[in-house]
């Protein structure tokens, strides 16, 4: 694909400049069509059993996406009392949120069940905590089936080597602890790990993880966890993630699994990414280029403060180069550049030695897949404000909905 920008004409005929010009650079620009039809996908990965799809908002929590997913017909999991706060007033009912936290005290325990918030737990420890709490209550918890997978060690949130969740070898302490507090396990969860571009990592975990289920009676639900992939790679045509196939490939394990069980609770997902990911790019501005000991540099203000995934896990994110409101393609001549952000960390980088059409001073630069783990991983490293973002709205409209900070938010903190 030679740009992601102009084949599905990602601004709407919205100009790149005066979206710059209105809102300033760096900025989050989102396309509201690309985030509906992501998230009805997942929406409709199992269709002969109850599901729910839960979108895991610390992916994204803007509140305006929020609304979106709502409308989309989406369950949302929270990771952490203010992401329970925000789906509350985003208008999800309590049954809809999720909360899959890990490491928390009592008193955001206690927030969820007094809000009706079904909470899984994912140690003994927290189970045991809830159980002292609350007795008599339902719950679920998250176990750690032995095997993970993902793109990074960072984002492997199963195996042996993973601080998250309930080891199998422990679930015969779940059911002492569930009967010493006479606790219901409503539910069990898991979630393997992010970023798998083929369903087989996904059907090999819902597999294990229906032979675990087996152990649990009468569970209302089965949570497989999230971590469908985003083709960071679309420009050498990278093929996305095939959820068709994955809910066909779905469909016999779930039969099975059903038939022995003797009935089908609710099933679950919790996909972040692949709702969001692709919905967004940064658009930035590039205010120096230089030559140091023969590498060249292109300069932007899109530090890792903006988007800390590069610097955090190595990750890969496509550019497009935008000049004078057209986007400038490789038959226009190349070169090897590494883009850079403007934070004083040598880590402070997008792309490394990457080959992209000849990058000018005052070029824009559009960072693609940026809408999953970017905003909400941002910062305000070396005091710089957090941008703005801008939603395209399904009718082409520009959309504000979030404003850059200003320097009064950030020290409004201070004593
Ligand atoms: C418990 C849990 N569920 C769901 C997700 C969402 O993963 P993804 O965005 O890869 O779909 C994560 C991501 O870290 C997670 O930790």
């Amino acid at each position: 694909m030679n740009s992601y920008i102009n084949e599905i004409d990602f601004f709407k005929g919205n100009k790149p400049e005066d979206l710059a010009a209105q809102y300033g650079t760096p900025l989050y620009v989102y396309n509201e069509s690309v985030l509906r039809q992501q998230m009805r996908k997942v929406e409709g990965l199992i269709k002969k059993y109850p599901y729910t799809a839960n979108y895991s908002i610390k992916s994204n929590s803007n509140l305006s996406i929020l609304k979106i997913a709502l409308e989309e017909g989406l369950n949302a999991d929270a990771m952490s009392v203010n992401e329970m706060r925000i789906l509350l007033l985003a208008g999800f009912p309590a049954e809809r949120i999720f909360f899959v936290p890990n490491n928390v005290s009592s008193e955001e325990l206690t927030f969820a069940h007094d809000n009706n918030i079904m909470t899984s737990l994912d140690s003994i420890d927290q189970l045991r905590r809830f159980g002292k709490l609350f007795p008599g209550s339902r719950c679920a918890v998250r176990i750690n089936p032995g095997v993970g997978a993902g793109h990074h060690e960072k984002v492997v949130t199963a195996g042996k080597k993973t601080k998250f969740a309930i080891a199998e070898e422990d679930i015969d302490e779940v059911f002492e602890v569930a009967k010493e507090y006479n606790l219901t396990i409503a539910g069990i969860n898991q979630h393997v790990g992010s970023l798998y571009m083929v369903p087989d990592p996904f059907l090999a975990a819902i597999k294990n993880f229906l032979r675990i289920a087996r152990r649990f009676p009468d569970l209302e639900f089965v949570d497989f966890g999230g971590g469908f992939g985003t083709p960071y790679h679309k420009l050498s045509d990278e093929a996305p993630f095939d959820i068709d196939k994955l809910s066909a490939e779905m469909e016999p394990i779930l039969d099975e699994f059903v038939k022995d069980y003797g009935k089908a609770p609710l099933f679950k997902s919790e996909p972040g990414r692949y709702c969001v990911a692709e919905s967004s790019l940064i658009l930035g501005r590039v205010h120096a280029t230089k030559s140091n000991y023969g590498h060249k540099y292109a300069g932007t203000d899109i530090g890792m403060n903006v988007l800390a995934r590069p610097t955090l896990y190595d990750s890969w994110h496509d550019i497009e180069i935008i000049r004078d409101n057209e986007v400038v393609t490789s038959d226009k001549g190349t070169e090897v550049v590494t883009v850079t952000g403007n934070i004083c960390e040598s880590g402070d980088l997008l792309a490394k030695d990457r080959e992209l059409p000849v990058i000018k001073t005052d070029d824009l630069v559009a960072v693609l897949d940026a809408g999953a783990y970017g905003y909400s991983m941002s910062s305000s490293y070396n005091l710089r404000p957090k941008c703005a973002e801008v939603m395209i709205t399904g009718d082409g409209n520009a959309k504000l909905i979030r404003r850059r900070e200003t320097f009064e938010d950030l020290i409004s903190l201070f004593c």
